[in-house]
């Protein structure tokens, strides 16, 4: 069966996914690249990297996947509905791979990418937008990658089976949070956690046989 699955999704202390503002120039707002330091050192990232548990975290990202979904925010800075060029942040060459589905009240024609990732923009319930991805996933596993708003409104709508949440040594105290109005989620997951040496806390999410 093809999961739904949420990997090296970083939180801050405070539960915040992303600071403010978002720009061209700061993706992540007054986070930076904070919430992400843990995983830029890993092997996963870089070849010279390490080989520790957040490596072998960091890994499962790639694994068993067919199609992403990732939300409006995550695509591009505001405003990028309004640039006809917009192709994301990530360049000719995008790192997905795979079927890459952008949830946008203000979609667009699909953008076929170097290196497997197509674009497809969809106005969508997260339920139909799920559909949609495992049809294009071939059998294989849908990530819902981001940002806080598209992960958050999966959760609350029940669609997600695993996730994989890291929880860094840092207060933002401002952005956009993950929790908010998932109250009583345990009851949904078995959760397991294990500290990093590096300083991060990996949290499993795994939906319960009876959920
Ligand atoms: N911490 C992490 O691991 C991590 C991972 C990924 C991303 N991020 C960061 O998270 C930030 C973005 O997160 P975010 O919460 O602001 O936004 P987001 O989840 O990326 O996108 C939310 C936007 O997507 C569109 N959308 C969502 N659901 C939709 C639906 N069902 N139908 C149609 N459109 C829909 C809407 O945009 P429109 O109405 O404008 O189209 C909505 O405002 C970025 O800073 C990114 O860098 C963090």
């Amino acid at each position: 069966m093809s999961l739904a699955r949420i990997h090296n999704f970083s939180i801050s202390l405070d539960g915040f996914a992303t600071g403010e503002p978002q720009t061209a120039e700061t993706p992540f707002g007054h986070a930076g690249q904070r919430l992400h330091q843990w995983m830029f050192a890993t092997r996963f990232w870089d070849a010279g990297g390490t080989t520790g548990v957040d490596d072998a975290f960091a890994q499962r990202h790639s694994q068993g996947l067919g199609a992403e979904i990732m939300g409006a925010n995550k695509f591009g800075p505001p405003g990028w509905h309004d640039d006809p060029d917009w192709k994301g942040w990530w360049g000719p060459n995008p790192p997905f791979h795979i079927p890459t589905f952008v949830l946008t009240h203000r979609p667009r024609a699909s953008m076929e990418m170097e290196g497997g990732t197509t674009f497809h923009f969809l106005d969508a319930t997260p339920a139909e937008a799920l559909r949609t991805a495992r049809e294009a996933a071939g059998g294989q596993d849908v990530r819902i990658g981001g940002g806080p708003t598209v992960v958050r409104d999966f959760l609350a709508a029940g669609l997600v089976d695993h996730m994989h949440v890291v929880q860094v040594p840092v207060v933002l105290g401002r952005g956009v949070r993950l929790w908010d109005g998932l109250e009583s989620l345990e009851d949904t997951y078995d959760i397991e956690a294990v500290s990093s040496p590096s300083g991060v806390t990996h949290l499993t999410f795994t939906r319960k046989a009876s959920s």
